[in-house]
């Protein structure tokens, strides 16, 4: 089939990038000329393991292309999926500016019948409002159908994700369309689940808010178990053996930061107070994410009597994850600024973010090798659990500090016995 992709951002490039692997042609549209620039000779925007490789061959192939005119992207379409961003507006509702600017474009040149499949995460009822914007805005009349088929990859694992997701949910109100939506991913052999379009708009934000509940909850418990002498790993694996409950999103830690809960979970919440109906759950999954980072500051500056001035310390990771390069919502931000703001000597590490602008006014140090970050550190973070850190030599490392003590932000050195685990 042929396919074009609105928006080049991690659910489009890899959508875009996983339908061409399995045979379709794929043309990906995005109004930022540089980013498209790189894709044309290959090369990513993101950040995201495995990717390259099936950009470039798929490229090679040519059944993947890329280009900023939206003419040339729609002319041979016959399914085009929406994937560019919501971002968060101020008062927790979804942004929803580049959808409606796709849909008109879709519109404007729009000649023939078609079928629009959303990937971005909108609101309730947005499918609707896309489905009445190209109807009313093309120019002759043809049957234009939306399909709502959320997104569920992670970054750092979106091409294995999109290839083993655990469903696909095709959320239409017209079966035909439904149908066609499955022909085009049946190759991938993943379950399919067909439901009405605001039920599959309402999976996406109830999955990901689920999620993050669950995140809050466990460190919430994680919180008590310190107090009491339990071990949260313990009580973890405890918990993830019952069937019902899962192992996974289990991982006490700083909390949950990026794109997707920290917007979906305040767009959830705002939905609840549009429609008056309560979701306090959400709400206090919101409140307990935010408490988690300042709690773990607290701790390091409680390490210190309440003052770090001139004290050395060491950050282990920027990223929001390991294996991303994104610093949305990233806990390493109010970390640095708050210890920076305290006086504290902040130097960083992270394997793929070599500096960013979200620390451009305060005072940090890039360093470019870990033993760099820690020489002469009175305290050392963990605050991103990057591979190369969690099993870095620990001992070794120490011997360079200044007699460190480590705040593990990600309990995930709870195996090296002359660490004091503080998170
Ligand atoms: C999340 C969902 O997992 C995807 O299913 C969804 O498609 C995506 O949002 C989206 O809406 O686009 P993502 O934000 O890429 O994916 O990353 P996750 O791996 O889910 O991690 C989210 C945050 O939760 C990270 O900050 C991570 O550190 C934190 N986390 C995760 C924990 O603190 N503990 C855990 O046990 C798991």
């Amino acid at each position: 089939m042929n396919v074009a992709i609105i928006g080049t951002g991690y659910v489009g490039l890899v959508t875009g990038a996983v339908l061409s692997e399995i045979g379709h042609n794929v043309i990906c549209l995005d109004i930022n000329e540089e980013k498209i620039t790189k894709l044309k000779k290959g090369v990513s925007p993101i950040y995201e393991p495995g990717l390259d490789e099936v950009l470039e061959r798929n490229i090679a192939g040519n059944r993947l292309s890329f280009t900023t005119s939206a003419e040339e992207a729609f002319e041979n379409a016959e399914v085009i999926f929406i994937a560019v961003g919501t971002p968060q507006g101020e008062d927790g509702a979804a942004n929803l500016t580049h959808i409606k600017q796709a849909a008109k474009d879709i519109a404007m040149h729009i000649n023939r019948d078609l079928i629009v499949v959303v990937k971005s995460t909108v609101p309730l009822g947005t499918n609707d409002l896309i489905e009445e914007t190209i109807r009313t805005n093309a120019i002759g009349s043809f049957q234009i159908d939306v399909v709502s088929s959320p997104e569920f990859l992670r970054e750092g694992h979106a091409i294995n994700d999109t290839f083993h997701g655990d469903r696909i949910v095709i959320g239409s109100e017209n079966e035909h369309a439904g149908s066609i939506i499955e022909a085009l991913f049946i190759k991938l052999n993943i379950p399919f689940l067909h439901t009405n379009r605001r039920s599959a708009e309402m999976i996406k934000y109830a999955a990901n808010a689920f999620l993050a509940v669950k995140i809050s909850y466990i460190n919430q418990i994680s919180n008590l178990c310190e107090k009491v002498g339990a071990d949260v790993n313990d009580v973890a694996d405890g918990m993830g053996m019952d069937h019902r409950i899962g192992r996974a999103f289990l991982n006490a830690g700083l909390g949950y930061g990026g794109s997707c809960f920290p917007k979906d979970t305040e767009a959830l919440a705002y939905l609840g107070r549009e429609n008056e109906v309560s979701i306090s759950l959400v709400d206090a999954a919101i409140q307990a994410n935010k408490e988690q980072r300042i709690l773990f500051v607290n701790r390091v500056l409680e390490h210190f009597n309440g003052n770090v001035e001139g004290k050395k310390i060491a950050v282990l990771g920027l990223a929001f994850k390991p294996n991303t390069d994104d610093m949305r919502e990233a806990p390493s931000v109010d970390i640095i600024r708050t210890l920076s703001a305290n006086g504290a000597e902040v130097h960083v590490i992270d394997p793929v973010v070599k500096e960013t602008e979200l620390l451009t006014e305060v005072a940090v140090t890039y360093s470019k090798t870990l033993e760099e970050c820690v020489q002469n550190a009175e305290a050392v973070l963990l605050v991103t659990e990057w591979e190369e850190f969690v099993r870095a030599d620990w001992e070794e490392l120490l011997a360079l500090t200044k007699n460190a003590t480590i705040f593990d932000g990600r309990n995930v050195l709870h195996n090296h016995k002359l660490i004091s685990q503080v998170v």
